[in-house]
């Protein structure tokens, strides 16, 4: 069976064909980084222009490249939601009017299952049960997994999530949208010992998050600060340091409550460095094990919708044809 997967919940246009033997058999991603950075931030309306601009080419190019045609495929998955819904709405129009046009099932996927089940698309997979840490821009969020759709959450953050704070700190300290992967590379020249920044609700019990009291630990510690460009670098140093302890601590605390030994760690901020490395070691000490996507495959692509809409269909489901978009949709 062969699935052309859509992502367009946010600012990346991305798009796949994945083959249930032969794996990812082509994959086409459009960042609109530049096209937001003036703003700091991604603005709805210019993002969903974009994707319509986008969208066709790519699906051509991936096809192409798969060399597949349309009518030869299984089934179309597209995201859902949650996300922008002008955005959502591009690639489930565009999916939903591919599906009919060819006569295939179309899939509307859970944003937060494709970045879950993304490092099932490495060798080796994870095999079930394992928990999940899902660490993206617009989520944090702890999953057990029993298998496809058995997914029970057990802890999210109750405010900012993990990238949202990297992002929020990284514009404190002066640096571009999105600042996640500026902030880890500043913080590689910043040196330990010189800031101790706060572990949120890691002093109670619970596998919540909370991370906007770090940004503004964060901008009092710059407001207070030389501004020298080291001491920026420490201050991205401690920022990333006690989000990554966080995160360890929080995950230690769910492996032990639910008795298992595998995690998975996905989502936008699972491609930092210093949080994989110390995942590593962590997991290592536990013997257990961790699994990441690709670096490719850790922020939103059309990969992971594939993959995860192939599993659905494979489980005889499909969506309505009247089934949209859900801005929001509670995994
Ligand atoms: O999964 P994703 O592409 O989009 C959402 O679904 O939100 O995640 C994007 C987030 C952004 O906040 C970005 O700053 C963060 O992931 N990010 C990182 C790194 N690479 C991306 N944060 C910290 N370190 C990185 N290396
Ligand atoms: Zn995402």
């Amino acid at each position: 069976m062969r699935i052309l997967g859509i992502e367009t919940s946010c600012d990346e246009t991305g798009i796949a064909v994945y083959d249930d033997t032969h794996g990812l058999m082509s994959h086409e991603l459009y960042s609109q980084v530049k096209l937001h950075a003036d703003y700091g931030g991604v603005v709805p309306e210019l993002a969903s222009r974009d994707h319509v601009r986008k969208i066709i080419p790519l699906i051509k190019k991936a096809l192409v490249d798969a060399n597949t045609r349309g009518e030869e495929l299984d089934g179309i998955a597209f995201t859902q939601g949650p996300g922008l819904v002008g955005a959502l709405l591009v690639g489930s129009s565009v999916g939903r009017s591919l599906a009919y046009a060819w006569g295939i099932p179309a899939l509307g996927v859970h944003h937060m299952e494709g970045h879950l089940l993304a490092p099932m698309l490495e060798d080796p997979a994870p095999e079930f049960p394992f928990v999940a840490l899902l660490v993206s821009g617009g989520h944090s969020m702890l999953v057990e997994v029993k298998g496809i759709g058995q997914y029970r959450v057990l802890g999210e953050s109750i405010d900012d999530a993990a990238g949202e704070a990297f992002d929020k700190t990284a514009k404190l300290l002066g640096l571009d949208y999105p600042g996640g992967p500026l902030l880890a590379k500043l913080a590689e020249q910043g040196e330990p010992g010189h800031y101790q920044f706060p572990r949120p609700m890691t002093d109670r019990p619970g596998l919540d998050f909370s991370f906007s009291g770090l940004k503004t630990f964060a901008a009092n510690t710059i407001r207070d600060s030389d501004g020298a460009p080291q001491t920026q670098a420490n201050i991205a140093y401690a920022f990333q340091e006690a989000v990554v302890d966080t995160l360890m601590i929080k995950c230690r605390r769910a492996l032990k409550e639910t008795g298992m030994k595998r995690l998975v760690i996905a989502g936008g901020v699972s491609a930092n460095k210093m949080l994989r490395e110390q995942m590593q070691k962590m997991m290592a000490g536990l013997r257990g094990e961790v699994f990441y996507p690709d670096l490719a495959f850790c922020t939103d692509n059309g990969a992971m919708i594939a993959y995860a809409g192939m599993q659905r269909l494979k489980a005889g489901q499909t969506s309505d044809l009247s089934a949209a978009a859900r801005p929001r949709w509670p995994l």
